[in-house]
């Protein structure tokens, strides 16, 4: 954890200002998905476990032009599950929202795109990067980048049922030897698909290395639609590199919004990260504490946040103790007490 602490605070250190640009801040500009209007180029990526409606909330209020749910299984939401049949209500406060589906068959995936359609997603997107082995041995997640043809029904299948648009989350294959990305994108656009996000890197490799955003050049090269490019997008200067690079519409954070929901913003406006002070670090957990409260419950809400807190924290001189303190508080308030001390120390010179 401390490791992936400091990575992420070297990262936000090394952020430097993006040049500016004569034709406008390409980052700002609208973009268009289907006939779905989206208000900049910067999109919360879907996050399993982590992107409920509160979050996605956070991300819309900090400026992100579109958010996308956590995955989630088609099947359960087709037979009724009442936690699964909650996690595709798309509040107001939240659009544009789109829900990420998970499934291997056309009709399921197709009868959950209407249900994810009539509780208020804007687009519906197809899981096909998901690495996890429990996933990918029922043919579903990256798998599907190995089957383009069932791909690409379940794509058809979800676009004649739904008048939302269709996009398909993909990497650039299972594993780099079998990786055609750009075939598998234009099979699926080629089947109804509205837009493609592409994480460039093969499912095999699940989150190492870096991005190589060559791959999705090609794909941008490939496909009429929208690409959203995601991977290693943690600021402006890295934001404006991908679309330099790639041409893409649009790219989209995962791992670089954790604990940094400002960074929609600055990204949206080509700004340097601002480092927040302790008191301001706080203020915005304990708002997202308390959204997340009345989502889950205080129970599930209190173990939900740990992972939240080495995030927010990671710019910030926090000894390690505190640390753990807060990732094993047994309630929010415990953890509140602990965020209320750390944040009236006076800060390290
Ligand atoms: C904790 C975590 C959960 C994720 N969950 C999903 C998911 O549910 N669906 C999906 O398509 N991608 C998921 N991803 C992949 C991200 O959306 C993204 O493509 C990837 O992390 C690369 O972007 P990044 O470098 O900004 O993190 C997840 C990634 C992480 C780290």
């Amino acid at each position: 954890m401390k490791k992936r602490m400091r990575s992420i605070a070297a990262a936000r250190r090394a952020a430097r200002a993006p040049d500016p640009r004569p034709d406008g801040w390409p980052l700002a500009a609208p973009f268009r998905i289907g006939d779905v209007a989206i208000e900049n180029r910067v999109v919360q990526a879907p996050l399993a476990g982590i992107a409920n409606a509160a979050f996605r909330r956070q991300s819309r209020r900090h400026g992100a032009g579109l958010v996308v749910s956590e995955m989630i299984s088609s099947r359960a939401l087709v037979h009724g599950n009442a936690r699964t049949r909650a996690m595709v209500e798309i509040g107001a406060d939240e659009q544009p929202a789109a829900v990420q589906l998970l499934g291997v068959e056309p009709e399921v995936m197709a009868e959950a795109a209407v249900i994810a359609a009539e509780a208020g997603a804007v687009a519906v997107d197809v899981n096909m990067g998901c690495p996890v082995r429990k996933v990918c041995k029922t043919g579903a997640g990256a798998a599907l980048l190995d089957d383009p043809a069932t791909g690409a029904a379940i794509v058809s299948a979800m676009a004649k049922a739904v008048e939302i648009p269709v996009t398909v989350k993909m990497r650039r294959g299972t594993t780099p030897d079998r990786a055609r990305p750009a075939e598998v994108a234009r099979a699926l656009v080629d089947a109804g698909a509205a837009a493609v996000f592409l994480h460039p890197r093969a499912a095999k490799d699940e989150y190492s290395g870096t991005a190589d955003h060559s791959v999705t050049a090609e794909v941008v090269e490939a496909v009429e639609v929208p690409v959203i490019a995601s991977g290693d997008v943690v600021d402006a200067r890295s934001a404006v590199a991908v679309v330099d690079r790639t041409g893409c519409a649009a790219v989209a954070l995962a791992r670089g919004c954790l604990g940094n929901p400002w960074a929609f913003a600055d990204i949206v406006a080509g700004r340097p990260p601002a480092v927040h002070d302790l008191p301001e670090v706080v203020e915005e957990l304990e708002a997202f504490g308390d959204d997340i409260a009345e989502l889950l419950g205080e129970r599930t809400a209190s173990v939900y946040l740990r992972k939240f807190y080495p995030w927010y924290l990671a710019d910030h001189d926090v000894g390690g103790p505190t640390l753990e303190a807060l990732v094993t508080a047994e309630t929010r308030h415990d953890a509140g007490a602990i965020l209320h001390r750390i944040a009236a120390r006076p800060l390290a010179a």
